[in-house]
């Protein structure tokens, strides 16, 4: 197990490029098995998460390369529809193999995934799209078995209790494209990568019309062409490295920081006092802000709101702020596990249901911290990088699954970050 330790109080200055994004690179892979022939996909990011993708195409009989950094060629000539546990529970996202296989094979057999800290993560709007393909599903032993050999075009609403679902409109468009008919889906997601999923398989001839609005329109064709696609980049990692300026002073620019895709973000952005300059359509500049913070109060809602992506990064930062601001999490309501971390480093936050109060500002202290999901992860090693005195933060592997050397990329921007093989922490700090 690896940690990282972090002496905090250093000013960031310099430049950082943001990657291309874990949650579209996921869906893209999974959507090369939609055809026989060559896929090239660029900008890809070097995470867990998406070597581990890698690993489970290989497992359906796909061939995968990795010619240069960033490119992964797919040539998926034969399939075969068994997703095995034991692969699932190691990544819920795999979930986004369930449409491209329903699409190229016309079944699926997968198993259901777990939940995890942050929610129950069901997918019931999964199985009610493929439903209204006319899909026949059946559940045995954890496993969905998925036989789609009369489906047709159909029409579904993807709204859930939260809005609509991001993986579940990719899997729904990936079984669509292939399935003889015209299917409509209201209520999709319209997350920039969903969008690039959805570019990406019209470039590979499948007929979708209404992209990145709340109606597609898929339209089946007989079969997909290999294609050439670039990742679209990481808005969640554009944010994540803005934040971490604004709150440890000096100035850095962010390349890849699409202001088209960050709005919500870049309004609370603003309202909370960051100092920032849209550069240009890919470019942001952002000074530290620490000591002009203001409270704000944001709500998470599928875009284009404000991501609960973000949420946990946010959080960080408002603990700096001067007053009370509120986050209510309505896309995940448990997604406060980096509240009680945060909290043993000095910071004043209470969570009552789907909200959280924080009341700032308050100076953060260093402290050995438990990370326990990807996002929380990202949000106490930006306390750490602000707290007075040394922050361990344990259980890194969170942090690799969407973070491609965070640490390297923060200690060149002037951060103090090392990652240490777990037995360095001082045995009286160690959480476990
Ligand atoms: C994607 O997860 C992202 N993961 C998540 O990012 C992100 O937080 C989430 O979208 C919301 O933006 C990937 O893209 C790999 P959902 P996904 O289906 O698709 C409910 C990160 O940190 N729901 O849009 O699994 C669900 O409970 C990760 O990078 C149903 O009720 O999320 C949740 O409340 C974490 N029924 C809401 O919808 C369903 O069938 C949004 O879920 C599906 C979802």
């Amino acid at each position: 197990m690896e940690v990282f330790r972090i002496q905090g109080g250093r000013a960031l200055n310099g430049e950082v490029r943001v990657n291309g994004a874990k949650n579209a690179a996921l869906p893209l892979l999974a959507a090369t098995l939609l055809t026989r022939e060559t896929c090239v996909l660029r900008n890809v990011p070097d995470l867990s998460d998406v070597r581990f993708m890698i690993e489970i195409l290989r497992h359906h009989g796909a061939r995968v390369e990795t010619p240069a950094p960033g490119v992964v060629s797919v040539t998926a000539e034969s399939v075969h529809p068994h997703t095995p546990y034991e692969l699932v529970k190691k990544m819920r996202a795999s979930i986004c193999l369930l449409g491209p296989l329903v699409g190229r094979l016309k079944m699926a057999d997968i198993a259901q995934p777990g939940g995890c800290v942050i929610g129950t993560r069901p997918i019931d709007l999964h199985l009610k799209g493929l439903s209204r393909l006319g899909c026949t599903m059946t559940q045995h032993a954890g496993y969905i078995t998925v036989d789609a050999t009369n489906a047709r075009g159909g029409r579904v609403f993807l709204g859930g209790p939260s809005g609509s679902t991001v993986t579940g409109t990719s899997n729904l468009v990936m079984a669509a494209v292939l399935t003889p008919g015209v299917t409509v889906i209201d209520c999709a997601a319209c997350e920039p990568e969903v969008v690039d999923v959805c570019v990406m398989l019209s470039r590979m001839g499948a007929k979708i019309e209404g992209l990145g609005g709340p109606t597609l329109r898929i339209t089946g064709v007989e079969s997909l062409r290999g294609v050439t696609h670039e990742v679209v980049s990481d808005r969640i990692e554009a944010g994540t490295y803005a934040i971490a300026a604004a709150m440890s002073g000096g100035e850095i620019v962010v390349r890849g920081a699409k202001a088209d895709h960050l709005g919500a973000f870049l309004d609370k952005f603003e309202e909370a006092g960051a100092d920032f300059d849209i550069l240009d359509a890919d470019t942001l500049r952002v000074r530290g802000s620490a000591g002009r913070l203001k409270p704000v109060d944001i709500t998470t809602l599928p875009h284009p709101s404000f991501p609960t992506d973000l949420q946990a990064q946010f959080t960080a930062m408002l603990t700096l702020a001067g007053g009370a601001s509120t986050i209510t999490e309505r896309i995940y309501p448990n997604r406060f596990m980096h509240v009680p971390e945060l909290n043993r480093m000095g910071a004043n936050i209470a969570v009552e249901g789907p909200c959280a109060v924080i009341r700032g500002a308050t100076a953060l202290s260093g402290a050995p911290v438990m990370a326990s999901d990807l996002r929380a992860s990202a949000a106490l090693i930006l306390a750490g990088l602000v707290a007075r005195g040394e922050t361990w933060v344990q259980r890194i592997y969170h942090l690799d699954r969407g973070y491609e050397r965070f640490d390297e990329r923060l200690a060149a921007l002037g951060a103090s970050v090392e990652r240490l093989r777990q037995s360095a922490m001082p045995a009286d700090l160690r959480g476990e």
